[in-house]
């Protein structure tokens, strides 16, 4: 996974071959030296399209040295790739080496010119990206003075954003929120977990600026790259501030309304893509989590599903989630060093058939219209701020009970999955095949669902009948798996971890534990949030739950704000323990 990305790769080297020629344009007002810094050769190699077994590709060389009458272009491929037919240039190839020459009529390339070409291509497996081109046999989007702050390839420049790479998280620290750090610190047993990173929610507008004596974006990017010293540094920030924002439950109503659009656009979205996009902080490998809950509950939550709600209707009906999540994810994909993670609910809410392949759609659609394109995503998040188990050891969705199928146990209820990690396999499979990258990253949120404790079963359950089995082995705890806020008994997951599992760039705690998911009774408060019976230990449900017991804690503030009660009821039944 240490690999870059084929869509980062993409964005790269597009901003590099545009650089390079606004460079070139401007060389006589620079210093002599300056126009030897940059490559000698920039080349922009985009898969524009891809399907099971083939591929289309673009590709603009732009040279940056002296003119040429003819060029070729050669790299090679590090799978099965194999080039069946191009335009605007003669390919050829033999074994994975494949060379360009140029057409009778775009061989001349003076310094700064470009020519472009295309062509069709099969492959099998993974089709990564090459890793090095050369034009004439000079090395191109290699950076020829290191010191030169000038030079837009030069990886030490302040002002340009890094190489995106495959894995944000990998061999990088991730940044320990000293609010949160500072609350979990004070807590009895808190200094035991105080230093581990967790999301910075930008939960409403007044968040950029900080709320109150809080930091805000700034302050804490600053904060940062000063726990950044010399190595990678991750900053996680959950962008949370859609119109109608959690259509389908009250407790995290925002401050926008549901036409509020504009406003999220030129209020929210804008000055936090103005932040991000600050020079000093161009080392930073940015983290953003795109707008929980939003997209889902267009596909579960509305007209014509048992569980609609008049609010989503009205967010789907109006676009204003879409819109808004694709503004996000062009603006911040804008940004070199900003990583974007949409959130892809979890296995409790979208891991049913009829809720699967739409909401992956959803994505798909949403990511690719109102000027996002899917390049602009990096991953996906699965189970922010939700308890579904990790891994469930004790029984798999094929096995089989008495002649019943685990799908038929009234816990799983016909899900297809059983936990977090095969759906989160699962979900990036399915964004693959329908067009993401296909080095997409999952970000699992394990901040909640460790379910360790007394409560934890040691083995499968007896196999009288399936329900039997599935419950006496179950590590999630919870009466329905529907239940979402502030869950009893619920403990702090796996600690956040690069590469865990294969397709996954992180284990995060996305979710800071100790932040209530919501009031246990109507609370008045300035954030627009409302009151959510689910929230309450004495509400016997809804469709949404099967009419089940919430299972929340009582006594619980408005969400967002620091719960004793669940912070050290998350410590006490933490899995691995403390
Ligand atoms: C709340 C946010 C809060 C976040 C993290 C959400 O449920 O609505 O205000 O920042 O949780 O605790």
């Amino acid at each position: 996974m240490s690999r870059i990305r084929s869509r980062a790769g993409t964005a790269v080297l597009t901003a590099l071959a545009l650089t390079g020629a606004a460079c070139v344009g401007t060389a006589a007002a620079l210093p002599a030296d300056s126009g030897t810094a940059a490559a000698a050769c920039t080349v922009d190699y985009k898969v524009q399209n891809q399907w099971g077994s083939g591929f289309t590709t673009a590709v603009t060389v732009t040279n940056n040295g002296a003119a040429v009458n003819s060029w070729n272009l050669t790299w090679s491929y590090a799978g099965d790739q194999k080039v069946t037919n191009g335009w605007n240039a003669d390919l050829s190839q033999s074994g994975a080496a494949v060379t360009a020459k140029n057409a009778s009529y775009n061989g001349a390339l003076a310094t700064g010119a470009s020519a472009s070409f295309g062509f069709n291509a099969t492959y099998s497996g993974s089709n990564a990206l090459p890793a090095s081109f050369k034009l004439n046999g000079v090395t191109c989007n290699e950076d020829t003075d290191p010191t030169d702050p000038t030079d837009p390839t030069d990886p030490t420049d302040p002002t340009e954003p890094g190489d995106r790479v495959d894995n944000p998280y990998a061999g990088a620290k991730v940044y320990v929120n000293p609010e949160w750090s500072a609350k979990a610190k004070a807590e009895p047993g808190g200094s035991r977990i105080a230093n581990q990173p967790t999301g910075v929610w930008l939960d409403r507008i007044a968040a950029i600026n900080g709320v109150g004596d809080g930091m805000g974006l700034r302050d804490h990017l600053d904060a940062a790259l000063a726990q950044k010293g010399s190595s990678e540094q991750v900053v996680q920030l959950v962008v949370y501030n859609l119109p109608g924002r959690d259509c389908a439950a009250l407790a995290s109503n925002g401050e926008l309304g549901p036409t509020e659009i504009d406003k999220y656009k030129t209020d929210y979205i804008n000055p936090i893509a103005a932040i991000l996009a600050e020079p000093k902080y161009a080392g930073l490998r940015i983290v953003t989590t795109i707008e929980i809950d939003s997209l889902p509950n267009l596909i579960t939550n509305v007209s014509g599903r048992p569980t609609a709600t008049p609010n989503c209707d009205v967010m789907k009906a109006n676009g204003n989630y879409q819109k808004g999540v694709a503004y996000a994810l062009d603006k911040l994909g804008d940004i070199g060093n900003v990583y974007n993670y949409i959130d892809a609910g979890h296995h409790g809410w979208l891991g049913w058939d009829d809720n699967f392949g739409a909401s992956a759609e959803m994505f798909k659609t949403t990511a690719s219209g109102n000027g996002a394109k899917l390049s602009d995503v990096h991953g996906f998040i699965v189970n922010t701020a939700n308890y579904s188990a990790l891994k469930e050891n004790n029984f798999a969705i094929g096995d089989s009970v008495a002649g019943k199928s685990v799908r038929e146990s009234k816990w799983v209820d016909w899900n297809r999955y059983t936990d977090e990690l095969s759906y989160a396999q699962a979900m990036r499979t399915k964004l693959v095949s329908l067009g993401f990258d296909q080095n997409l990253g999952m970000l699992i949120d394990t901040s909640r669902n460790g379910w360790g404790g007394a409560a934890r079963p040691a083995g499968p359950g007896a196999t009288t009948d399936v329900d039997t089995y599935v419950n006496g082995g179950r590590y999630d705890r919870r009466i329905h798996l529907g239940n979402w806020c502030n869950q009893s008994g619920a403990g702090l997951g796996e600690r956040p971890q690069a590469n865990p599992a294969t397709g996954i760039d992180a284990y995060v705690w996305m979710k800071p534990p100790g932040e209530s998911d919501g009031s246990s009774k109507a609370i008045d408060n300035d954030e627009g949030k409302g009151f959510d019976r689910m929230c309450d230990p004495t509400y016997t449900g809804n469709p949404r739950n099967n009419n089940n017991m919430s299972g929340a804690l009582p006594d619980a503030p408005v969400s967002g704000h620091w719960f004793s009660a669940q912070f050290q009821e998350l410590m006490k039944n933490a899995y691995p323990a403390l």
